[in-house]
């Protein structure tokens, strides 16, 4: 196996971290070959719980577990934090040996998307609303990486996590449009002790917007106890939801919606189940959340 010759000094456990698209192709179809089962995770780094409890899921649920590590550009749109994503590969790989991940797959930007590059993968429909509403072209460029990545990995099973549900949505319409014969497992959302849903851009926020930043959570709580209290009517929910989300002076609320889990649709009623799905800044950081709730 090569292994990146501009990390292999620095003293961390490297010999698991593959550069090269087709050292990881190899390897792979290598494990694969002895019958072993592939479990993959992909992720853009800055590992936090959240992403290694997706790792833990892999582990048990597949004999060898391959953990990417890529800022994916074409996800970004402009303007966006692509240049500022936190970035630390030592401490993930760190991470994720420590959690007991095989391989750490870290390709380069230009082995990804090599010059004259022009091939992308796109689901219609799901990617319109929700998040697809502000970051036009963003789904466009998480199905493309995810494509290659189950092309170059070829796992027999995927972790992905609910806090990003409409994502999680949108490549399992993928994997079923395209005929991927690779299993996609959903992972529950890890949150810190005040409830705010973990994610590498908590760290952009202020010591003020952080204290702010649980008010996603507990409007989330606060819908689900009216919906205990028999509400199933889309529309009140999503009022209780904007006037806890209010109460936080920093917040400016960018959407919140109820929609079918699978196919990202506004719903008029929760008697089926629903999504509630939230999206709020606080000043440049984009903070998601979400909760699935059903009548009864
Ligand atoms: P990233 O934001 O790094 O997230 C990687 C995976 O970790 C995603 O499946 C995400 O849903 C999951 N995750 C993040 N925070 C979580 C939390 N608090 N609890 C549980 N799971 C959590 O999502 C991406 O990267 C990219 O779009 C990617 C799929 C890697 C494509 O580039």
């Amino acid at each position: 196996m090569s292994v990146c010759a501009v990390h292999s000094c620095r003293g961390v456990g490297v010999e698991n971290l593959v550069s090269d698209i087709s050292t990881m192709v190899f390897r792979s179809r290598e494990i694969r070959n002895s019958g072993k089962t592939v479990g993959l995770v992909p992720t853009m780094g800055a590992l936090h719980e959240g992403h290694l409890s997706l790792v833990d899921i892999a582990r048990q649920r597949s004999d060898f577990v391959v953990v990417s590590v890529y800022v994916n550009p074409t996800q970004f749109c402009p303007g966006e934090d692509f240049n500022t994503y936190p970035r630390n590969l030592e401490d993930d790989i760190y991470k994720i040996n420590a959690r007991g991940g095989d391989v750490v797959f870290a390709p380069d930007t230009g082995s990804v998307y090599p010059e004259g590059y022009s091939t992308f993968v796109i689901v219609e429909g799901l990617t319109d609303n929700l998040c697809g509403r502000s970051r036009p072209h963003h789904f466009r460029g998480v199905t493309t990486v995810v494509a290659k990545l189950f092309n170059i990995v070829r796992p027999h099973i995927a972790v992905f996590g609910q806090k990003d549900a409409q994502q999680l949505a949108v490549i399992r319409k993928m994997v079923k449009d395209l005929n991927y014969d690779i299993e996609i497992v959903a992972a529950p959302i890890v949150r810190e002790k005040d409830g705010l849903a973990m994610s590498s851009r908590n760290a952009y926020l202020s010591g003020e917007e952080r204290t702010q930043a649980p008010v996603l959570y507990q409007s989330l709580l606060e819908a689900k106890e009216l919906v205990l209290k028999g509400e199933i009517d889309a529309a009140s929910i999503k009022n209780r939801v904007m006037y806890v989300l209010e109460s936080a002076p920093l917040a400016i609320v960018e959407y919140v919606e109820i929609v079918e889990p699978d196919t990202i649709r506004p719903v008029d009623t929760i008697e089926d189940g629903g999504l509630l799905a939230i999206a709020v800044r606080f000043g440049k950081t984009r903070l998601i959340d979400n909760l699935i709730i059903k009548a009864g």
